[in-house]
């Protein structure tokens, strides 16, 4: 791209991005540790769904000391139904580390953070230092992407795209131009139907000038969906629940479950006559599709190796999105109903 393009990129990105730009919490704030929780949630979760999750994280942790001082328990807990729950774990690491550090100031002492990679590191020191560091996340890959006719397609295309969000940074405003290009993925150069009349930079784009949009991210190999079968006892007995912590090195680590095991034929996914079955359900856990198989047994004493409780004690625990659905099928069978 020539560099006569690359200014011209920046100034009609720039006046849309004032115009249009989302209006987001962590965009009234230059507060560090607001930005830093926001980058972490929006890892690998759409803002959407991020919103709800960061409002109440805020109001349960405020500060970097706040979220230092609680327990790995208390934090999964306000993190339960956000997925990929060491983000969690990390983030309170970090906030260990950065309590007695204090805050770093640029792109480099944040990676040294607990859990912070480049990508991270790069959108705090930009965003709330104002750091001319270059963000690219997956949005920013596809704008590169499709401005520059570029077919690679995963490591290939994450250096390309590097090089590339240097050498255009703005930087004399390097946060909002991070945010800039990120929402102009988000909202416009979408990966499905992008809104190419919509969109600022569309005469600069080698995808729209040779009518090639469709063509660009190039298709990579995708990991294969792995399917596997859950089953989840739910024993109830005088009234109490039995639960478990999960398992270490498990997805769910750190978590409370109804004792679970992964069977992958079918045969053994059928229940005895002592089980009541209650719903299935499906769920996809990374590239996995899990096919929830729950029932609840009644036994006549309770277990020493689990933990029993009753049902309001169960509401602070973290415990995972697919085992939360299950206590709520549970309940309902049981007659508990929320
Ligand atoms: N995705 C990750 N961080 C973001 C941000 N600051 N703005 C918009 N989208 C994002």
């Amino acid at each position: 791209m020539v560099m006569s393009d690359s200014s011209a990129i920046r100034l009609a990105l720039m006046t849309w991005y004032r115009q249009e730009r989302r209006d987001l919490p962590w965009r009234r704030t230059r507060d560090p540790y607001a930005i830093w929780v926001s980058e972490v949630m929006l890892q690998q979760t759409q803002v959407s769904a991020v919103l709800p999750y960061y409002e109440r994280w805020m109001t349960r942790f405020p500060t970097v000391h706040a979220l230092a001082e609680a327990s790995e328990e208390q934090v999964l807990a306000v993190w339960q139904g956000l997925g990929y729950y060491r983000r969690a774990k990390l983030l309170r690491q970090g906030a260990i580390y950065v309590s007695e550090q204090g805050f770093p100031q640029n792109a480099e002492e944040w990676r040294r953070v607990p859990g912070v990679g480049p990508y991270t590191a790069a959108a705090i020191a930009s965003i709330a230092f104002g750091v001319p560091a270059a963000v690219v996340d997956g949005n920013v890959e596809r704008v590169f992407a499709r401005l520059a006719g570029c077919g690679e397609t995963g490591e290939a295309l994450l250096r390309l795209a590097r090089t590339w969000a240097e050498d255009i940074l703005d930087r004399g405003n390097p946060g909002d131009w991070n945010q800039a290009l990120m929402d102009l993925g988000a909202t416009v150069c979408t990966f499905r139907k992008p809104k190419c009349e919509a969109c600022p930079v569309s005469e600069h784009c080698i995808a729209r000038q040779s009518w090639t949009v469709d063509r660009y991210p190039a298709a990579s190999s995708k990991p294969k969906t792995v399917r596997r079968t859950l089953r989840v006892m739910v024993p109830f007995a005088e009234g109490l629940f039995g639960i478990r912590r999960v398992a270490e090195g498990g997805w769910w680590e750190g978590m409370w479950e109804f004792p679970s095991s992964f069977s992958d034929s079918e045969r053994s996914g059928q229940t005895e006559g002592w089980q009541e079955d209650l719903p299935r359900f499906a769920c996809r856990v990374t590239n996995h599709r899990i096919e929830v198989v729950p029932f609840l047994i009644r036994p006549s004493a309770r277990d020493a190796s689990l933990t029993w409780l009753a049902e309001d004690e169960l509401r602070g625990l973290p415990m995972p999105s697919p085992q939360r659905r299950v206590l709520r099928y549970a309940k309902k069978a049981l007659g508990l109903v929320e």
